[in-house]
């Protein structure tokens, strides 16, 4: 509704008559009440009429016509309304013989805005990721991208919070911190979802088992006879999390094997995982944004965790 706001969506044609005869009656009373005062002269000789009451004491108002550049100022005016009211979308739902809406206006607005920008980071595109990451203006242009479109997720310093990722740590759920993937994160979005598990793994008591195999695949800390249990259960994950853990990028199933941990890597916050499933999503930005942007700010988060 809010884009097509230049032409009023009327929830019925009746309105759309209606506010239409409204506004050309009041033209026409304008119009009319304008000559009715006006067309009356002094005769000459003719003194003008002293109209009651008289303010202040002394105030007299006369009834002399209107002067003729004031008169005609009133005419102009009229005409002008009756010109927009033809060229532009005023009189109901007619739209105006020249189609212009603001919807169009902010369009073509955005559309010169976005040729702007692209100039500015184009020059970006052809450049390797890592060396973008290391250009300071790069850098700059990219961080005030992170603020606007990234900032609400991953936090304006983008060590993200629970269920939001760090993006700074140089751990990755997907790909290992390969350029071209988390570039791929970014530009296609990582929307997979994990269904509840906790049956199928044999409940609660199951659920520790296999948290303590994840724990192992990954090397950390772990209750080998547990873990040992677990294994068992693990063809229940390995379709999308891999033989190894080490996750699959075309199904957004993460890597469980390093320190990166969307959710907690502790015992308790896998098997949570296990027993509800999951569903986060980081939604793609290529549509939206266009490569030049995604490409910037793939630099610029690369950028964040170099050197870890
Ligand atoms: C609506 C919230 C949201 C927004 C907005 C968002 N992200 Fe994400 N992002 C996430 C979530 C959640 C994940 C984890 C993916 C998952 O759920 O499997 C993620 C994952 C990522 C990853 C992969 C991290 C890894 O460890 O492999 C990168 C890179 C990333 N985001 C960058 C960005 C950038 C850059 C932007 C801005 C253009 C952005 N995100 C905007 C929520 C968001
Ligand atoms: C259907 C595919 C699928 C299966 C089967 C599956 N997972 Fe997942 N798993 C995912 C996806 C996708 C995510 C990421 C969810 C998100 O982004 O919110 C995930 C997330 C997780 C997480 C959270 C990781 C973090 O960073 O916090 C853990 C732990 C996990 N899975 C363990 C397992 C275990 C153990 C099994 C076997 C019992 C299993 N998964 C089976 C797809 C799967």
């Amino acid at each position: 509704m809010i884009a097509g706001y230049a032409v009023p969506d009327f929830v019925s044609g009746f309105w759309h008559y209606y506010i239409a005869a409204i506004t050309v009656v009041s033209i026409i009373a304008i119009i009319w009440f304008l000559r009715s005062q006006t067309t009356r002269k002094l005769a000459p000789g003719e003194e003008a009429e002293v109209l009651e009451p008289t303010f202040d004491g002394d105030l007299q108002e006369l009834n002399n016509p209107l002067p003729r550049w004031w008169l005609y100022m009133f005419y102009l005016l009229i005409v002008f309304g009756i010109l927009y009211l033809v060229l532009y979308p005023g009189l109901g739902r007619f739209e105006g013989v020249w189609g212009w809406s603001s919807a169009d206006a902010y369009k073509q607005e955005r559309a010169r805005v976005d040729a702007e920008f692209d100039r500015q980071f184009q020059p970006f595109l052809g450049q390797d990721l890592m060396a973008v990451a290391a250009d300071p203006k790069a850098r700059e242009m990219g961080q005030r991208l992170f603020l606007t479109y990234c900032a609400q997720c991953h936090g304006s310093d983008a060590k993200g919070s629970q269920h939001f990722p760090n993006l700074t740590d140089g751990l990755w759920l997907f790909g290992g911190g390969d350029p071209e993937v988390v570039k791929a994160s970014i530009a296609y979005g990582r929307t997979g979802e994990m269904p509840p598990l906790g049956d199928a793994v044999g409940g609660e008591q199951g659920a520790r088992e296999v948290a303590h195999y994840v724990l192992a695949l990954g090397g950390k800390p772990h209750d080998a006879q547990l873990a040992a249990a677990g294994q068992a259960k693990w063809v229940v994950c390995a379709g999308c999390h891999g033989e190894d853990g080490k996750g699959n990028l075309a199904l957004s199933a993460p890597d469980l094997t390093n320190d990166a941990w969307q959710y907690g890597g502790s015992e308790a916050a896998i098997v949570e995982s296990i027993v509800k499933g999951r569903k986060g999503g980081m939604p793609a930005q290529l549509e939206a944004l266009g490569e030049a942007k995604v490409h910037l700010l793939t630099a610029y988060v690369l950028g964040l965790s170099q050197g870890k």
